[in-house]
């Protein structure tokens, strides 16, 4: 509870956005309802605001934390890498070393890797080196997926029903011809690759993909897909990148490639890596990888001050020795299963049309008939005011999931099958009060990402 020292969290936010624009330090972070709500602790499956209010959180900061916010081995080795080295600028540890040896050795793709300190900037090169080894414009990606915020791929995300088959950037002061550059086609749809590799084969340096798309919550790759992207890219000398910052770690030790068995040329990965630790990591064919300025004389300009610091890079080992050395991924498997069937139950009971889909740990109800969906147009029928109208309702029951459109949940390995005995029961009494109360008509700011325009606010 708050005691008579510690500041509301209306009094923090306010602070926070007199000198924070908005208050909040990423895009996607304010949230319409929850513009008061200020972070105070995390530990394991839960988090606390600064008002004392506790939620069990399926949000997971988007993803990172697989083994639970805090994870005490993973805190363990970053303090003890923080007795023992520091960033030094020059040259390479032993850590970066046996973390590359690592991710090659786990990740079918990866001969080479490199590390950033994000995502965003693991596509970002991931892009630009397709573009050095071919000498190419167009990059292709698919609508519904998101790979960060750098101009190449800031745009059809989350697009308004009008916004999709035209370009829907996400943000404005991004130059046409950058938007122009890109190629966005539906998901799942082998026809519409293949006719845009007949069109502009000879033209197009890469396709970046999300193998599941999970910025959309989940769409499930055809495998007819996948090989239909290797193949096309295969002949048409195309550099396919499979953006695994989510897929990779929290699905399997090798990423969906490994799931999937189509092995792409480039894979980006980042979140669950470090279990919440800033790292990112673009790792591929050695002939692309050695493009980078890393190795001398090379053409790619590649280069981070924080790049392979020993603290996150010490946190990334022991993620991912946690993964290998404990039953991890059948755990947060096993749960996922558990919360799938448990709220697909629940909602058939109350009658509500609903697809709960997912995989692994990774959960999502669409509000909407079946069958699941395989495209970004098929969610287009996801009914977003109950979508956000119930998790509105969840911190009524303790619990926290992003009230945004579309976003997905995750579960952790510090999830317990209480834990989804109680989400699946408070989802239950979220839902019906929100089908009682008509669900929610205020939707501004959190049913679409895109539609930027300049000297505008988007939708
Ligand atoms: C699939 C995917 N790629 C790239 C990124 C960008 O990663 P970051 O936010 O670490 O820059 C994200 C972030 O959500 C993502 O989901």
């Amino acid at each position: 509870m708050n005691s008579r020292s510690a500041p509301s969290g209306v009094t923090l936010a306010e602070r926070a956005r007199r000198v924070i624009p908005g208050g909040v330090n990423s895009g996607q972070r304010s949230i319409p309802g929850l513009t008061e709500m200020v972070i105070a602790r995390a530990s394991g499956a839960r988090f606390w605001d600064a008002d004392g209010r506790q939620y069990t959180d399926y949000h997971a900061a988007f993803g990172p934390p697989l083994l639970g916010h805090n994870d005490p081995d993973v805190n363990a080795a970053v303090a003890e890498a923080g007795t023992r080295v520091d960033l030094c600028g020059v040259a390479v540890t032993h850590g970066e070393i046996q973390l590359a040896e690592t991710l090659a050795e786990l990740v079918p793709s990866i001969e080479k890797v490199l590390l950033t300190s994000t995502g965003s900037e693991a596509t970002f090169h991931a892009l630009r080196v397709a573009r050095a080894a071919t000498g190419r414009r167009l990059v292709v990606k698919f609508q519904g997926c998101y790979h960060g915020w750098h101009d190449s791929v800031s745009l059809n995300v989350i697009s308004a029903p009008d916004r999709v088959g035209v370009p829907d950037p996400i943000s404005t002061g991004i130059l046409p011809e950058v938007l122009d550059a890109t190629l966005v086609l539906r998901f799942n749809d082998v026809a519409a690759v293949r006719a845009a590799f007949a069109a502009h084969g000879d033209d197009i340096a890469a396709v970046i993909v999300e193998p599941v798309p999970h910025n959309v919550g989940c769409l499930l790759p055809d495998q007819e897909f996948l090989q239909a992207l290797r193949d096309e890219c295969t002949r048409a000398g195309s550099v396919l990148v499979f953006d695994e910052v989510i897929t990779g770690f929290r699905h399997d030790l090798g990423g969906w490639q490994r799931i999937s068995g189509v092995t792409p040329d480039l894979t980006t990965l980042g979140k669950a890596i470090a279990n919440g630790y800033p790292i990112g990591a673009l790792g591929g064919r050695a002939d692309l990888m050695d493009l980078f300025s890393t190795r001398p004389g090379a053409p790619a300009f590649f280069a981070g001050t924080y790049n392979g610091h020993p603290a996150v890079v010490a946190a990334a080992l022991a993620t991912l020795g946690k993964l290998r050395a404990e039953p991890v991924h059948e755990h947060v498997y096993r749960l996922g299963e558990r919360a799938r069937a448990g709220i697909a139950e629940a909602l058939a009971d109350l009658g509500v049309p609903a697809v709960v889909t997912g995989h692994g740990s990774v959960f999502v109800t669409y509000f909407m008939p079946g069958p699941a969906p395989r495209s970004y147009d098929d969610l287009l029928r996801n009914d977003a005011g109950m979508f956000i109208g119930y998790r509105r309702r969840m911190p009524e029951h303790g619990i926290f999931e992003l009230p945004l459109n579309l976003k997905r949940n995750h579960i952790s390995y510090a999830h317990t099958d209480a834990d989804i005995d109680h989400l699946v029961e408070a989802t239950r009494a979220a839902v019906r009060d929100t089908l009682a109360s008509g669900g929610t008509t205020e939707l501004a700011g959190t049913a679409t990402m895109g539609g930027a325009v300049a000297g505008g606010e988007g939708r």
